[in-house]
């Protein structure tokens, strides 16, 4: 179960991640910069927005209305494939790929 988290300067970091824990968690609990996540997980912030590499996004679940909302409230201009990372749980055997946005505030 890894996360590839690409930020805006291109270094990649690859983490191992715990099934269960969402992809903002898993970034936050290893010092993966490039995720704010000012409101801990709670859908009020969008400060842990991501674009999913394209080729990952049928292994997500569908985007909740109040995930969509929230998305036009991301400090840089959501995109196709941008999603909030609270809502990303990772699932056994997982292989995301994301990139963390410029900015988060
Ligand atoms: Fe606040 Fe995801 S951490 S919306």
């Amino acid at each position: 179960t890894t996360v590839h988290y690409t930020d805006a300067e291109g270094t990649v970091r690859d983490i191992e991640g715990r099934p269960g824990d969402s992809v903002m968690e898993t970034a936050v609990r290893n010092g993966v910069p490039g995720i704010v996540a000012e409101c801990g997980g709670s859908l009020s912030c969008a400060t842990c927005h991501v674009f999913v590499r394209e080729d990952c996004l049928d292994t997500l679940p569908p985007i909740e209305p109040m995930e969509d909302e929230m998305l036009y409230g991301t400090a840089v201009d959501r995109e196709e494939n941008s999603r909030l990372s609270c809502q990303l749980k990772l699932t056994e055997g997982m292989d995301l790929y994301v990139t963390t946005p410029e900015t988060q505030v």
